[in-house]
C-alpha cells in the first residue's frame, strides 16, 4: 500500500466529527484536516443527551463539516480513497447518520467504506500526537461509557485485562456532578469546581482498589456522593461543595492510577496510553505522570482536543487497519450499525 487518503466520520453520540488523514506506506498516518461540531449547548437544557435531537443535529452538520475538511486540506472529493465511519457503540440513530453519509459517498465515488469501532478510535488516537507511542503498551480507556485496561500488541491485537463492573469513570464524574447541581457535561464542570476544594475534605470509598484484579466499580462511590450531597441540601455551603467535588475526583483518579500501575507491573511493559474523554482530566494526568515517571514508564495521551469524540481518530483507525492488512476494502454499501 503506497498512499491512502481516508475520510473519517464520527457521529456516535453528541459530537459530529469529520477528518481526513493520509497514510504513506507503513508510517503513522498524518492528519490533514479535521472539523468538529459539539452538541453540548443543545443538550445542556435537558441535562443530558437527547437521542433524537442528536440524530437530527448530526444530519444538519455532517455534510457542511465534510465540505469544510475538503476545503481546509485543498482536497477534491474524488481524491478520497476510502471512507471510515463509526459503526458503534453509540446511539443507533446517531450512528446511522455517519454510516449513511459514508456509504452514500462510497457508492457515489465507487470507493470502499469501513465501519470502525469507536473505542479503537480512542485507543489509537495518541498516534496523532507529536509524541506517538510504540507497540506494545498498556491502554487505559476512560470515556463516558467505558473504563477498560487493555494490553495492546498492535493494531487489532487487543487483550482486555479489566473493566468496570458497573458505572464508567466518565459516568461517575457526570453523575456526581449532577448530584452537586453542576451542568452537563459534568466531568469538566466537576474538575473546575474541584480546583477550589480540599481532596481530603470528604472520606469517600475507593471501590475495588485492593481487589487484586484489574476491574473497576464506581457505583458505590456515586452512592456515597449522593449521601453527602443530600446532607448538604439543608445547609448549602460553597466550600463544602468544592471539597466534595475535589474528594470525588481524587477517589476516581486514585483508583484509575493504582489499577494502571498494577497492569503495567503485571505485564512488565513500560508504556501507558491514556485515551477517552476522562483522559482530559488534569488531576488524572498529573498523578499518572508523577507515578509513571517514578517507575520509568512513559505515558502517552492524545492531543487535548482529540481526547473527546472526533472524526480524526476514526479516519486514523480506518487507515491503520488497512495498513495492518486487517481489512480488505469493502464495497458493501448495505451498511449496518452496532449500537452495543
Ligand atoms: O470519550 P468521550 O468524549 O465520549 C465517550 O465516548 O463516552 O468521553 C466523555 C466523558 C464524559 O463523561 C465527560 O464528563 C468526561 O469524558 N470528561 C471529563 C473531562 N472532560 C471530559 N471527565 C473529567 N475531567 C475532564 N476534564
Amino acid at each position: 500500500m503506497s498512499s491512502l487518503l481516508v475520510l473519517g466520520i464520527e457521529s456516535s453520540c453528541d459530537e459530529t466529527g469529520v477528518a481526513l488523514v493520509r497514510a504513506e506506506g507503513e508510517g503513522v498516518p498524518t492528519l490533514l484536516a479535521h472539523a468538529l461540531h459539539t452538541q453540548v449547548a443543545m443538550h445542556a437544557d435537558y441535562g443530558g443527551v437527547v437521542p433524537e435531537l442528536a440524530s437530527r443535529d448530526h444530519i444538519r452538520r455532517v455534510i457542511p463539516l465534510a465540505n469544510e475538511v475538503l476545503a481546509q486540506s485543498g482536497t477534491a472529493l474524488e481524491a478520497i480513497d476510502m471512507v471510515a465511519f463509526t459503526r458503534g457503540p453509540g446511539l443507533a440513530g446517531a450512528l446511522l447518520v455517519g454510516a449513511g453519509l459514508a456509504c452514500a459517498l462510497g457508492a457515489a465515488l465507487d470507493k470502499p467504506v469501513l465501519g470502525v469501532h469507536h473505542l479503537e478510535g480512542h485507543l489509537l488516537s495518541p498516534f496523532l500526537s507529536a509524541d506517538p507511542p510504540e507497540f506494545p503498551f498498556i491502554a487505559l480507556l476512560v470515556s463516558g461509557g467505558h473504563t477498560q485496561l487493555m494490553r495492546v500488541d498492535g493494531v487489532g491485537r487487543y487483550e482486555l485485562l479489566g473493566e468496570t463492573i458497573d458505572d464508567a469513570a466518565g459516568e461517575a464524574f457526570d453523575k456526581s456532578a449532577k448530584l452537586l447541581g453542576l451542568g452537563y457535561p459534568g466531568g469538566p464542570a466537576l474538575a473546575r469546581l474541584a480546583e477550589f476544594g480540599d481532596p481530603e475534605g470528604f472520606k469517600l470509598p475507593r471501590p475495588l482498589l485492593h481487589s487484586g484484579n484489574l476491574d473497576f466499580s464506581f457505583a458505590g462511590l456515586k452512592t456515597a456522593v449522593l449521601t453527602h450531597a443530600k446532607r448538604m441540601e439543608s445547609a448549602p455551603c460553597d466550600q463544602q461543595r468544592a471539597d466534595l467535588a475535589a474528594s470525588t475526583q481524587a477517589a476516581i483518579v486514585e483508583v484509575l492510577v493504582k489499577k494502571s500501575l498494577n497492569a503495567l507491573k503485571n505485564s512488565g511493559l513500560k508504556r501507558l496510553v491514556v485515551a477517552g474523554g476522562v483522559g482530559a482530566n488534569a488531576r488524572l494526568r498529573d498523578d499518572l505522570n508523577a507515578a509513571c515517571a517514578a517507575r520509568g514508564v512513559r505515558v502517552h495521551y492524545p492531543e487535548l482536543h482529540l481526547c473527546t469524540d472526533n472524526g480524526a481518530m476514526i479516519a486514523l483507525a480506518g487507515a491503520m487497519r488497512m495498513q495492518a492488512g486487517i481489512e480488505a476494502p469493502s464495497r458493501q454499501y448495505a451498511f449496518d450499525v452496532k449500537p452495543r
